[in-house]
């Protein structure tokens, strides 16, 4: 039902500069994997085929980790290595790569229009690869299974926030009409905690349909100077049927430096090769 799936990922990542001047943000490494291999995986397992991700000047890494690479499988077969050979080979298994250039960072927005022409008219995901999540259903699938059942034209992840914190997030106005299932009637970008409507946060998975293009299309820059995605599936509603999906999972915001450590920790820890490791050493020299 749904086929495809959009990265963006030609932000700056200012906040992690220096560490973002020449390599991307999304290919920061979450214990071994890169953050956007992270949302690939989940994608996959949420059995999306076709992944389209939009990048920019200095991302080069991406496309490359998302490739084959003959001289180290070669390099790997000869040594025997079979275990590292299949963790290789698993990056590129069972997916497609498309790629399209945002070649001015106009906004989330103006990203997700720039893969119009590789979606085309079908329904489609998109997934913020700097937010993770853990989640003992990958949160995608959660979505996919509320969108077929729920007969949405769009699906938002959501996520209750503390009050002081929803001037961060896009936060939704809506009806609950089933246990963790909202239809949006409102959002707004970033409001004050007083003048929040609720404090359901908007969270870096969507499900979108084609239509989403035309609106972004017409949509003028908002917030910041740019084409806010929020803006665009604001102006569905009415016209499509807008759900928010309270997920079930554990989020970290690695698009921040704590949120990011966090989720290193986190995930670290859970680790079967070095969990027991970082909990010996963080008990040892009174970490925690
Ligand atoms: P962010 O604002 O979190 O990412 O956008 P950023 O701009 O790279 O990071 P900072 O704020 O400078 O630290 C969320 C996602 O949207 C993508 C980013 O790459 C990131 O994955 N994005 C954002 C684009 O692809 N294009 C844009 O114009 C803006």
């Amino acid at each position: 039902m749904i086929r495809k799936a959009v990265f963006p990922a030609a932000g700056f990542g200012t906040r992690f500069l220096p560490a973002t001047k020449a390599s991307p943000k999304e290919m920061l490494p979450l214990v071994d994997k890169p953050l956007i291999q992270h949302g690939v995986d989940e994608a996959k397992a949420s059995g999306i085929k076709d992944m389209i991700i939009v990048t920019g000047r200095g991302k080069n890494a991406i496309e490359d980790h998302f490739d084959v690479s003959f001289e180290l499988e070669a390099t790997l077969r000869k040594k025997g290595n079979d275990a590292l050979l299949s963790v290789v080979r698993e990056v590129t298994d069972d997916a497609d790569f498309f790629y399209v250039r945002q070649n001015l960072p106009l906004g989330l927005g103006h990203a997700v229009l720039r893969a119009m022409d590789l979606v085309g008219r079908e329904p489609f995901a998109v997934i913020l690869s700097d937010d993770v999540i853990d989640a003992p259903v990958p949160v995608l699938r959660q979505m996919i299974d509320a969108y077929g059942k729920h007969g949405a034209g769009a699906v938002l992840a959501i996520q209750r926030v503390p009050r002081e914190a929803v001037s961060r997030y896009g936060i939704i106005q809506g009806r609950r009409v089933a246990r963790g299932v909202y239809e949006v009637t409102d959002m707004v970008e970033k409001p004050a905690p007083g003048k929040a409507p609720s404090d359901l946060a908007i969270i870096g998975r969507y499900i979108l349909p084609p239509s989403i293009f035309r609106t972004l299309q017409a949509t003028k820059p908002g917030a910041g100077g740019e084409i806010q995605l929020t803006d665009a599936i604001r102006s569905l509603i009415g016209r499509e049927r807008v759900i928010g999906l309270v997920f079930d999972g554990k989020r970290y915001d690695a698009g921040t430096k704590l949120g990011f450590q966090m989720a290193n920790i986190a995930f670290s820890l859970k680790d079967p090769e070095i969990g027991q490791g970082l909990r010996a050493f963080l008990k040892k020299e009174k970490l925690t």
